[in-house]
């Protein structure tokens, strides 16, 4: 295929796939395996993620791309195949999430800053020759209106390093994903989610621009807007695609490659049903579709929890969340598919 970047990231968001978000740092899939009683080591993260790499229906079908973490770019496979060989394979392209986390920001309480910038430029050329056409940076904007959080600074400064981010990956021949996740951790309502988002994706586009950064070839990894979880609230489906579509209208250029949503926390169920019901109210300017990592993992991680003889019924769990999530990036999902199962 072209590896020019408006293409690259064209693929990532065609035909109503997505990406499977496989990107954990050690500490979360320790996190993650703790709760289906899986030792975490190098051996059982590839042994999972190869299971998820090999489920070629979901694969072939429903995935464009996967953003793996340091480590699984350079794993190889039980019987010798470099992971990025498997996901090549099925037709989806290799990915890497490049940032080093985010850590507290210096005279700020409960804002946090994204760090990794320092030798970057470097670290993404290695990764373009380990087979990465795009990449992944988070910035976390966490809210708690009471403390004052997020800090204009916060946003400010998170915003300047997502476009260093990526003008340093247009520069290495990478699609960046650009990440400002506003967190739904919180107490706030929908209103407040929108306003942070609206603040946080316009100073996004600021910077992005000051930077010289080509629109066409990026792709926006956003939060939806909705109630955080503290505030006992949970929006419908419809109030989600409302306030989300309002906000990307009044923020995001027409012009960026595409749009892939992180789930945040979301069910899988409900990460599903609010982007069909984004998809449903469309036409829109961009493609919408999703980035998920808790969103599409939930089910296969229980499913299989650690057993080589649960292989075949986890491949089975990632693709039906697989194929929802692609019916719901084309506003085609409705809830009694979710029976079928
Ligand atoms: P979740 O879908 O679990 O939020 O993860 C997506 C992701 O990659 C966050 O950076």
């Amino acid at each position: 295929m072209s590896e020019r970047l408006e293409d690259i990231a064209a693929a990532m968001v065609a035909n109503g796939k997505g990406l499977l978000a496989a990107d954990e740092s050690s500490g979360t899939i320790k996190k993650r395996f703790d709760v289906i009683g899986v030792e975490s080591t190098a051996d059982s993260r590839r042994d999972y993620r190869e299971m998820m790499f090999r489920a070629s229906d979901a694969m072939t079908k429903y995935i464009s791309g996967v953003i793996l973490y340091d480590e699984t770019i350079h794993q190889k496979a039980a019987d010798g195949t470099p992971l990025v060989d498997i996901i090549k394979a099925s037709g989806a392209l290799p990915g890497i999430k490049v940032d080093a986390g985010a850590k507290p920001l210096a005279g700020f309480p409960g804002d946090t800053i994204t760090e990794g910038l320092d030798g970057l430029r470097e670290r993404l050329a290695d990764y373009y020759k380990l087979g990465a056409r795009f990449a992944k940076w988070r910035a976390v904007i966490d809210i708690d209106v009471a403390k004052g959080v997020p800090s204009a600074t916060s946003i400010g400064s998170n915003a300047h390093a997502l476009a260093r981010y990526a003008a340093l990956c247009q520069e290495a021949g990478i699609v960046p994903i650009v990440e400002p996740e506003v967190l739904m951790d919180g107490a706030h309502d929908i209103d407040i989610c929108y306003e942070i988002s609206k603040a946080t994706l316009t100073k996004l586009y600021t910077e992005l621009y000051a930077a010289r950064v080509v629109l066409e070839g990026t792709i926006l990894k956003p939060n939806m807007v909705l109630a955080g979880k503290k505030s006992g609230k949970v929006s419908s489906p419809d109030e989600v695609a409302e306030k989300t579509i309002k906000l990307f209208r009044e923020t995001v250029p027409a012009a960026i490659g595409g749009i892939a949503f992180l789930s945040g926390g979301q069910s899988d169920e409900q990460a599903t049903a609010n982007l069909n019901a984004i998809n449903a109210i469309g036409p829109h300017p961009w493609k919408l579709t999703f980035s998920y990592g808790r969103a599409l993992q939930a089910a296969p991680q229980k499913a299989w929890s650690g057993k080589a003889a649960n292989v075949a019924a986890a491949q089975a769990a990632f693709a039906h969340r697989a194929h929802m999530n692609h019916l719901a990036a084309l506003g085609q999902w409705q809830p009694t598919l979710e029976q079928a199962a």
